[in-house]
């Protein structure tokens, strides 16, 4: 009921009497002054005058059930979400709630991840109000061989989402790591529970760093955030909203056929390794060469130091920057 309130006062965009409110949610005004002191407590900017009611100011980054759902646009991602304040890891719990046979685009969503999971077995430093950090169960008729090119496709949505919604000139490292000015802002890790004919569920975790004030340590070189590169702090339910809405939109042209094909061009342009110098892990070493190019399937293809060619299905591939650090 209490955020009624809010999307009540969000309609009317003025003062809202304690009367008006009651006689609509059909409760008491004292349960309206109630629920109106819970939302501050959540962080609700709710302004009172004697015989005018409640006005809403801007309220700074509040992220929760509702205002994740509050102007979505999708048709289906997202439209079943859960919130937590605190799980192990976002990934995690959408395994479970896919085991359990939850909706096709259920989002999971943490203030915080105790255990938050990166790619290679790392540590995903998921603080409190620093980031967005969430999953999307997706359960798409197709076969699992037709799913590699799909955790490319979802670091496109978000470089896109990125760009539009920050301004910033964020890029691609492949597979589908999110650069901005030379430092990681955004890793994704895909896991998948299939069959041989059939993929049961995918699990896309999304880790956005939006409003992180400052890395640590080895962190410092590598890492960014939105808010470190733009000076401004961002809303990270609405921030999240728009990268549902542009991860729906490839998703549904993925599985329409086409697969990663479909966005090759959009790819390439925004994709930094190509004609750089690169690291890969490959069949468990370290091999140096040039990336030439990604196949139509999303494969990176590397030119090695014997002028060997190269296909990398999936893994790590660090860029060398001019300063000879690789990231
Ligand atoms: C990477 O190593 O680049 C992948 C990082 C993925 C982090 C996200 S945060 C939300 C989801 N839950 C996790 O435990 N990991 C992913």
């Amino acid at each position: 009921m209490k955020y009624e309130i809010i999307r009540l006062l969000r309609e009317k965009k003025g003062f809202v009497s304690g009367e008006e409110l009651g006689e609509k949610l059909h409760v008491s005004r004292g349960a309206v002054w109630k629920n109106i002191s819970k939302l501050r407590e959540e962080g609700y900017k709710i302004a009172s005058a004697t015989n005018r009611g409640y006005f809403l100011e801007d309220s700074d980054d509040i992220i929760n059930r509702f205002e994740i759902s509050f102007g979505l646009s999708t048709k289906f991602i997202g439209k079943s979400c859960l919130y937590f304040d605190e799980v192990d890891s976002t990934n995690d719990e959408a395994k479970r709630q896919a085991e359990k046979g939850c909706d096709n685009g259920l989002v999971i969503v943490s203030d915080v991840q105790s255990n938050g999971k990166g790619r290679r077995g790392h540590e995903w430093f998921s603080k409190k109000g620093d980031g967005i950090w969430f999953s999307v169960v997706l359960k798409p008729d197709i076969f699992p061989v037709e799913t590699t090119g799909l955790t490319l496709a979802a670091g496109l949505a978000v470089c896109r989402a990125i760009r539009k919604h920050t301004g910033l000139e964020a890029f691609i490292k492949w597979p589908n790591d999110i650069i901005i000015n030379g430092k990681k802002a955004v890793g994704i890790l895909t896991e998948m529970s299939a069959e041989i004919e059939k993929v049961k569920f995918i699990i896309l975790g999304i880790g956005v760093n939006v409003n992180t004030e400052k890395f640590l340590g080895e962190l410092e070189k590598k890492a960014t955030s939105v808010y470190i590169e733009t000076g401004k702090k961002f809303n990270r339910a609405i921030f999240l909203q728009c990268i549902l809405e542009e991860l729906e939109s490839v998703y549904e042209k993925y599985i329409q056929g086409g697969f990663f094909k479909r966005f090759y061009d959009e790819y390439m342009e925004f994709c930094l390794n190509i004609g750089k110098n690169v690291k890969v892990i490959y069949k468990g070493r370290e091999v140096y060469g040039i990336a030439t190019g990604i196949s139509e399937d999303g494969e990176l293809i590397i030119k090695d130091e014997n002028n060997g060619e190269i296909k990398i299905f999936s893994g790590e591939a660090s860029v060398r920057l001019n300063n000879g650090d690789y990231i």
